[in-house]
């Protein structure tokens, strides 16, 4: 069966928005891996937006399935998996000015710069991988760079306008695996994955997991709405009356 790794980056946004210390990706983490989660994603990005070297570290700790560092290629970012040592990296292009990753890494133009990375990575002993967009060129590059797993960038499908180019963006993500698949490569897939379009990617055989953060971190808001609502009122009745309260 097809292995879930859920993304906790946002839970870390959400944090930020406050510059507090909840809610805390860590602890979502934990029950995300209580509901099944096969293992967990987060991005350290240059600018730290979200996540911190303290959840990377902490991360390392607690989750009991797989850590997996999303990084941009650079020599700080190498210098961080070598100390946190996530069971493995998925190296991602990045640009400041971006909401979110925008698209898979060029490694047709940067071979060079992405191979002396992943080599520096697999002499740390982590399993690399590396998210590209899903097509022939960018896989055999990424075969050359000594990679042992690509993830097919799925944002080109999750968007697609109308059907027909949902079904060509798909074609592309199949034929694509294939492609991995008999070059040796391990696969997974991402970006953009939400509860109506993961299913049809959850079928393309050679796909070993998904990544997906923002869809199930959204839903989880929602699946928490009434209960977080209830718990509020609750906690003030506990002060209705006189002024004394029946908790500190
Ligand atoms: N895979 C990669 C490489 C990503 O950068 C991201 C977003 O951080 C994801 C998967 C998850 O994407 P989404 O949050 O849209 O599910």
């Amino acid at each position: 069966m097809m292995r879930l790794n859920i993304n906790v980056d946002h839970v870390a946004t959400l944090r930020e928005a406050r510059k507090g210390t909840e809610p805390d990706p860590v602890a979502a983490a934990a029950l995300a891996e209580l509901a099944g989660a096969d293992g967990i994603v987060v991005h350290l990005r240059e600018d730290r937006r979200h996540v911190k070297e303290r959840d990377l570290f902490l991360l390392r700790k607690t989750v009991k399935t797989r850590l997996n560092m999303e990084m941009a290629v650079t020599d700080e970012m190498i210098a961080v998996a070598a100390e946190a040592k996530p069971d493995m990296v998925t190296l991602v292009p990045e640009k400041r000015e971006e909401i979110t990753t925008e698209g898979g890494l060029d490694i047709l133009a940067s071979a060079a710069r992405t191979g002396d990375a992943v080599e520096k990575l697999k002499d740390l002993g982590l399993f690399v991988s590396v998210f590209i967009d899903p097509e022939a060129g960018q896989i055999r590059a990424a075969r050359e760079t000594g990679a042992d797993m690509v993830e097919l960038h799925t944002g080109s499908y999750a968007n697609a306008g109308g059907e027909a180019v949902r079904i060509r963006e798909l074609e592309k993500i199949r034929n694509s695996a294939a492609e991995a698949l008999s070059l040796g490569l391990r696969i997974s897939a991402g970006h953009g994955l939400d509860y109506s379009n993961a299913r049809a990617v959850s079928g393309i055989g050679g796909i070993e997991e998904l990544n997906i953060g923002h869809s199930v971190i959204s839903r989880a808001v929602f699946h928490g709405m009434e209960k977080a609502v209830r718990d509020m009122i609750s906690a003030m009745r506990d002060c209705e009356g006189d002024g004394r309260c029946s908790r500190a």
